[in-house]
């Protein structure tokens, strides 16, 4: 993968790439597309990463539809998918890990200790494995693209983030890798973590508390965190929740620009 993309950076072409897990849905393609428009050459990388699941979380149950996602993405005309082994990207004398500092242990980093810097070392290799001019990540994830950008101002790292907007399924609930674990009950109860995110951003432009709004609005769902964080001078109304055995995220801007 690293002698392609170095030849393709000497060929003259920008590359893109859009890391992900797999899985993928919507949210993914939407990046792809900009990629696609933005560089010569798109790499999507799959690559489930055992560094950023905790002990007791669902690395083992993760989808993994590894056929459906290739044929996804070469209806799309990507130019690689990089999907490597778990041992060549951690060999056993791997030992490196790269520390997130202080975002790193506030919401999602507070209830899945490690997770930032499992995102942050396996990013970082696969930048460098694929070379890419500009990067692309979810508003989703508003944490980890702000954990991200981070990483590239503090080490002068040279690719550019993108950060693109959540795309959300008709019904309102964002495209995740791990609605496909949702009963079709559990999904009927997830939509309430949209709801109640939407009624918070609507409190706030009433000069109202979102945290109580969208508290008021989950409907039983149990929430991890309802909090308003500060990430890189945008203000944003994050939550996590469980619905059955899964956890899912989400979040809605508030103030400023993600981008
Ligand atoms: P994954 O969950 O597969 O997500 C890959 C990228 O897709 C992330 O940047 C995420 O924010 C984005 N994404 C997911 N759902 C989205 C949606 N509904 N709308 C827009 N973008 C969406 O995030 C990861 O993988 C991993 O942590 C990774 C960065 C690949 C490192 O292992």
């Amino acid at each position: 993968m690293q002698e392609q993309a170095i030849a393709w950076r000497h060929a003259g072409d920008d590359i893109g790439l859009v890391p992900t897990m797999g899985a993928l849905h919507a949210g993914h393609d939407s990046l792809v597309g900009r990629a696609r428009h933005d560089n010569q050459r798109v790499v999507v990388s799959i690559f489930v990463n055992p560094m950023q699941f905790g002990p007791h979380e669902d690395f083992k149950k993760y989808p993994r539809p590894f056929e459906q996602d290739r044929a996804r993405m070469e209806a799309l005309g990507v130019d690689a998918i990089f999907h490597p082994p778990v041992d060549q990207i951690y060999p056993a004398a791997f030992k490196t890990r790269v520390d997130p500092g202080p975002l790193g242990e506030v919401l999602e980093g507070k209830s899945r200790p490690g997770h930032f810097g499992g995102v942050l070392t396996v990013v970082l290799k696969l930048l460098n494995l694929t070379q890419p001019k500009r990067a692309y990540f979810g508003q989703k994830d508003a944490q980890q693209g702000a954990v991200l950008q981070r990483l590239v101002r503090d080490l002068d790292l040279t690719v550019e983030i993108r950060m693109l907007p959540t795309v959300r399924d008709t019904d309102g609930l964002a495209w995740s890798s791990r609605n496909v674990l949702l009963s079709a009950g559990e999904r009927a109860e997830a939509l309430a973590l949209p709801r109640a995110l939407h009624a918070g951003a609507d409190a706030f432009s009433r000069g109202e508390d979102p945290v109580l709004a969208a508290r008021a609005q989950l409907n039983g769902l149990t929430p991890d965190y309802v909090e308003i964080v500060n990430l890189e001078g945008a203000s944003v109304l994050a939550a996590a929740v469980r619905v059955g055995s899964t956890r899912l995220i989400d979040n809605v801007l508030l103030e400023g620009d993600l981008t």
